[in-house]
């Protein structure tokens, strides 16, 4: 009989997650059996979900808000990635029935680059705006990537000495009030924080200004609904390269589709076009 897998996304909620369109679309595409469902649980129901995976013929999946952390304690074995970052994204029973769990999020953001922009990693100075859970895994890819100077400028100043602690001395932190001037150092500017993100109050205009900015700089969010936030239109209006978070969406689902069903998928144009129009349908 067919060795048919089953992989799931589950969070809460999780209904608006695009994680089933990106694994069936490549489930259809390599002719694969087997299923990728949306499965929400609560906090209080999470662990008992996580523990029964196997009992349930889940092979494993992806975690995401608010998950992450819980998922990470959960794991028995995790990647330097998911030790790095604190947070798990992926996770899957290996042959020994062992839960393994990993931080995919990272190695998407560096991936989507890779793809968009080339060279991007051979830049210098990036400068990281927010100091959350999603600014974990890109300080951490920034570091993977060789970059010399990373500034971390937060509102809650405290939170971005924290994780220049954490991460340590390739990494600086500054209040938002020194924003400004940090563009005109900056190779790359990384949006983290959910200043203009659909859904979190209207936002017209992102509060910088990026027309001091050296002539080649980056900006990449890593919203992508909307797909052009306010951050990156003004960036693009100011001449900046620029790329959109859905990139980044789509290459940290790669990971786990191979953990699950054994294959590398591709991230093609057409993938992109079908969460694209999920995206402008909602
Ligand atoms: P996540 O884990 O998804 O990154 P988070 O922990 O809520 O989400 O972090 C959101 C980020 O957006 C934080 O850096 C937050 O700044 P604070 O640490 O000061 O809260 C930032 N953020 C949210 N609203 C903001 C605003 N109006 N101005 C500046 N930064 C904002």
């Amino acid at each position: 009989m067919a060795d048919v897998r089953h992989a799931f996304v589950t969070g809460f909620p999780i209904k608006h997650s695009r994680s089933p369109l990106i694994h069936n679309y490549w489930l259809q595409y390599y002719g694969l059996q087997g299923s990728y469902k949306a499965i929400e649980n609560s906090p209080e129901q999470f662990p008992y979900f996580i523990k029964t995976l196997g009992e349930k013929g889940l092979r494993g999946g992806n975690v995401t808000l608010p998950h992450k952390e819980a998922a990470f304690a959960l794991c028995v074995k995790y990647d330097e990635a998911a030790k790095a970052i604190g947070a798990v994204n992926t996770l899957w029973l290996d042959d020994k029935n062992i839960l393994n769990g990993s931080n995919t999020d990272a190695y998407g953001f560096a991936a989507n680059l890779d793809a968009q922009i080339a060279g991007w990693d051979q830049a210098k100075t990036a400068l990281v705006l927010g100091a959350g859970g999603a600014s974990r895994a890109i300080l951490y890819a920034l570091l993977m990537r060789g970059f010399e100077k990373i500034i971390i400028v937060n509102r809650t100043e405290q939170r971005a000495k924290a994780l220049a602690d954490h991460f340590g001395s390739r990494i600086t932190a500054a209040g938002w009030n020194q924003a400004q001037n940090l563009i005109r150092v900056a190779d790359i500017i990384i949006n983290t924080t959910s200043l203009g993100m659909s859904g979190h109050g209207d936002m017209q205009a992102f509060p910088l200004d990026f027309s001091e900015a050296k002539t080649g700089t980056i900006a990449t969010d890593i919203v992508y609904i909307p797909l052009e936030t306010p951050f990156l239109r003004q960036a693009r209006e100011a001449g900046l390269r620029c790329s959109d978070g859905l990139g980044m969406l789509l290459h940290q689902a790669v990971p786990g589709f191979e953990h699950w069903f054994g294959i590398r998928p591709d991230v093609t144009e057409e993938l992109r076009n079908i969460i694209l129009d999920d995206i402008l349908k909602a």
